[in-house]
């Protein structure tokens, strides 16, 4: 059979992986695969930096919409990333009738309602398993391999940056700055890193996990989304003291009333393997009611860990390309006409889960009780509590309190109160706590 022809669109560091991990496994691919999956076209921004990649037959252009508009082009793979022009030259692919592989999650939970619609009309496929973990098949593990299950959640580490931050400050005491910096060397960290260290990177994949998950649409714009740059040394060591590792997590989560879709820094308790997981590595926990929990690992970012999923993606498209398009897997896991757009994601005020709550308090009489009676007025259940002796002469200290789950309003009025207390001093940090159990 002859070669299913691939136009790439960004030869950088996912591009470059794909190229590298076609060529050097190529034989094996191709008996995976059923024909030759050759990279025929690729679009980049600087001619010169790409002549590393000549070979094979393979054309240069400085202009994308060649590698879209091209006939001979059968998969357009958008490595790029950002909306535009990604998101023209995605729907012009399609429009051509070419299918598409992408990696660009930022684009997918913000116009994949359009774009899958799009590839739906004209029947090619829009496959992403790039965009989330990695190289980690979260995509077809949901999609495909859990697809007996009721999914009741999914939460995961789903940004290598900031993991990669958060334990590299934990483990060597390094400062954020330069922890970054080595991100970004390393090629894990976006474009513009405050999209990972504000928790925005992972939301864009934790709407992407909660459509295929739920089956409703992405729906990015109601995503609570909380990153790491508030959190403190100190707190990183008091959740160590009770027994928890402080992660950004990615939580979606089906309520009787509407979905949850939020990232925040979370505490989990160290005895689950995912908050083992250190350095840039990923890992999603996902909760099926027939499997019940399962557990995903692996490399959530650099070049050939990408790649690996990009080049899974070809070749399940080389495989389905001659199927009927109503036999293939939907791209959303559910049938486009039994998604279910009114099942809502519910605010952040509705969301339901424990807190570890830190503040500095008078150290005298009463202050303990004050506390404690405000949250029992608000039906807010204590699960544990600590408290720092305070040093000699010192007038006041940190009381660090774990409750069990409420609801987020009735820990903001809580909290409220608790701060209008005069013994207690400035701002009650809180941090949201999942025990990942059920
Ligand atoms: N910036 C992303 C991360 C890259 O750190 O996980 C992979 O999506």
């Amino acid at each position: 059979m002859k070669p299913i022809k691939v136009g790439l669109l960004g030869l950088g560091t996912v591009g470059g992986g794909t190229l590298t991990v076609l060529r050097r496994n190529r034989q094996e691919i191709t008996r995976r695969a059923g024909r030759e999956i050759q990279v025929a076209m690729a679009a980049v921004r600087d001619l010169n930096k790409a002549e590393k990649h000549n070979g094979d037959g393979l054309k240069l252009t400085t202009d994308p919409f060649d590698v879209v508009n091209n006939p001979d082009i059968d998969i357009v793979v958008e490595l790029i990333g950002g909306l535009s022009p990604a998101k023209e030259l995605v729907l012009k692919a399609i429009e051509n009738g070419k299918h598409v592989v992408t990696a660009n999650k930022h684009l997918l939970a913000k116009h994949g309602n359009e774009i899958f619609a799009a590839a739906q009309a004209k029947g090619v496929m829009v496959a992403f398993e790039a965009a989330v973990a990695g190289g980690i098949p979260i995509i077809k593990a949901i999609r495909e391999g859990l697809t007996a299950n009721r999914i009741e959640w999914v939460a995961g580490i789903i940004n290598g940056t900031t993991n990669f931050i958060l334990s590299e400050m934990r483990e060597k005491g390094l400062g954020f700055d330069t922890v970054l910096a080595e991100a970004q060397r390393l090629g894990y960290a976006e474009a513009d890193p405050t999209f990972d260290v504000e928790g925005i990177d992972a939301a864009h994949k934790l709407t992407i996990l909660s459509a295929i998950a739920f089956g409703i649409p992405v729906q990015f714009d109601r995503a609570y989304t909380e990153g790491i740059t508030r959190l403190t040394g100190e707190d990183v060591k008091y959740a160590e003291q009770l027994g928890y590792r402080i992660k950004l997590l990615g939580i979606t989560r089906r309520r009787a009333n509407g979905i949850e879709l939020r990232v925040h820094p979370t505490l989990i308790p160290e005895k689950r393997l995912i908050a083992n997981v250190s350095g840039a590595m990923n890992a999603v926990l996902v909760m099926g009611d027939a499997v019940g929990p399962t557990l995903y690992y692996g490399a959530g970012a650099g070049a050939e860990p990408t790649a690996s999923a990009v080049v899974a993606d070809l070749v399940d498209v080389t495989r389905l390309a001659t199927a009927d398009p109503h036999h293939r897997v939907p791209h959303l896991a559910f049938q486009p006409d039994a998604l279910q757009p009114d099942l809502p994601i519910l605010p952040m005020e509705e969301v339901e889960t424990a807190y570890y709550l830190r503040m500095r308090v008078a150290d005298q009489t009463g202050v303990l009780a004050d506390i404690t009676r405000i949250l029992a007025d608000s039906n807010i259940s204590i699960d544990a509590l600590m408290q720092r002796e305070p040093e000699e002469g010192e007038p006041s200290t940190d009381l660090i309190l774990l409750t069990h789950e409420t609801l987020e309003k009735n820990m903001n009025a809580a909290i409220a109160r608790i701060e209008g207390l005069g013994t207690v001093q400035g701002k009650v940090t809180r941090i949201r706590l999942e025990t990942l159990g059920k």
